[in-house]
């Protein structure tokens, strides 16, 4: 035999040599879910280990990410019943929990990168990212409320402006209003593909959003296309988006693949609520190594393309200095 591949496998000192993708502290981003109230600290029942804090609890959660070498938020709010409507006003209320949130992260960490979600679900009593109309999501109207929402962001200081909704055209309208309002420097990350998935069942537990009625599937995308992937990235990248995510992650590496071939933007990999759930579930019966299990899916969204990823792990991650 002339050509023997296990020869490049025959030692860690060679093993780590010809590694090709590598992951550090700085990939990472994470996501951290937000309720009203004082020193709440409460788990969510389907995301063993991840829990809806009060600002006052977020700060010390994002102080005690900050030692360890997380640097990027992203944040997410839940949002009690009786604040919700059709046109889900709360989102921008001035004064309300997400901005001071905000807010206070930056007062209190100016060097941390705080990334704001963008999109009606938890403020609407629909349970939908956009306006409801008999049944229908109405997309350029809901370009005007996800304007008002993204510039609420900006004003209580969000880095990063993180739109979620999947309605047409509003990465050009928002960085249009945004930068009209003097906020030219804000970031744009674009859930660009973004699937009409099955896996967001824990995040939707852990901020009561789910629809009240009907699916997503007229605006998130259908599983079985990646080609649809590349003209939403085309849209997202002429429209001026900073980055272009990929959500879920582990059923869609193909997809990050695909767009990091065909795109120069930074892409980021959203490691949702289910796929976290998967793995602590089996880890916690003690059927997966969950230090194995994690590492590889993180370092797999890394081989496939992404620059960064949004998981529910970071912290633990770091914690446990799995990363060594
Ligand atoms: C809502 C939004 C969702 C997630 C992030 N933003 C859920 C949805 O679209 O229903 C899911 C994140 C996760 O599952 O971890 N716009």
């Amino acid at each position: 035999m002339l050509i023997r591949p296990r020869r490049n496998r025959k030692s860690a000192a060679i093993r780590d040599m010809v590694q090709e993708s590598h992951l550090n502290s700085s990939n990472l981003i994470y996501p951290i879910f937000i309720i009203d109230g004082e020193n709440k600290k409460e788990e969510v029942v389907s995301m063993p280990g991840i829990y809806r804090f009060s600002i006052d609890n977020l700060l010390k959660e994002v102080e005690e990410s900050m030692n360890l070498g997380l640097r990027s938020f992203d944040l997410f709010p839940s949002i009690d019943e009786s604040l919700k409507d059709p046109l889900a006003t709360e989102s921008y209320r001035e004064g309300n929990l997400y901005l001071k949130a905000i807010q206070q992260v930056k007062k209190e960490f100016p060097e941390a990168c705080v990334i704001t979600d963008v999109a009606m679900d938890p403020y609407s009593s629909d349970g939908h990212d956009g306006i409801v109309q008999d049944g229908e999501i109405l997309n350029d109207e809901t370009l005007v409320v996800l304007a008002k929402m993204a510039l609420a962001h900006a004003q209580a200081g969000a880095d990063i402006i993180a739109p979620s909704d999947m309605m047409d055209g509003r990465i050009g309208y928002l960085r249009e209003h945004l930068d009209s309002h003097g906020f030219k420097h804000v970031s744009l990350m674009s859930y660009t593909a973004k699937y009409a998935s099955a896996f967001y069942g824990p995040f939707r537990d852990a901020l009561n959003s789910a629809p009240k009625a009907g699916d997503k599937k007229t605006y998130q995308m259908n599983p079985a296309n990646v080609k649809e992937a590349i003209i939403e990235a085309e849209l997202d990248a002429y429209e001026g988006a900073d980055f272009l995510m990929v959500k879920p992650g582990l059923p869609y590496l193909d997809v990050i693949r695909a767009l990091s071939e065909r795109f120069d933007l930074p892409i980021a990999a959203y490691n949702v609520s289910g796929e976290y759930s998967m793995l602590k579930a089996a880890s916690q019966n003690g059927w997966l190594n969950e230090e194995l299990a994690v590492m590889e899916t993180l370092i797999g969204f890394r081989r496939a393309g992404a620059t960064a990823i949004l998981t529910y792990h970071a912290k633990e991650v770091l914690e446990k200095g799995w990363l060594k």
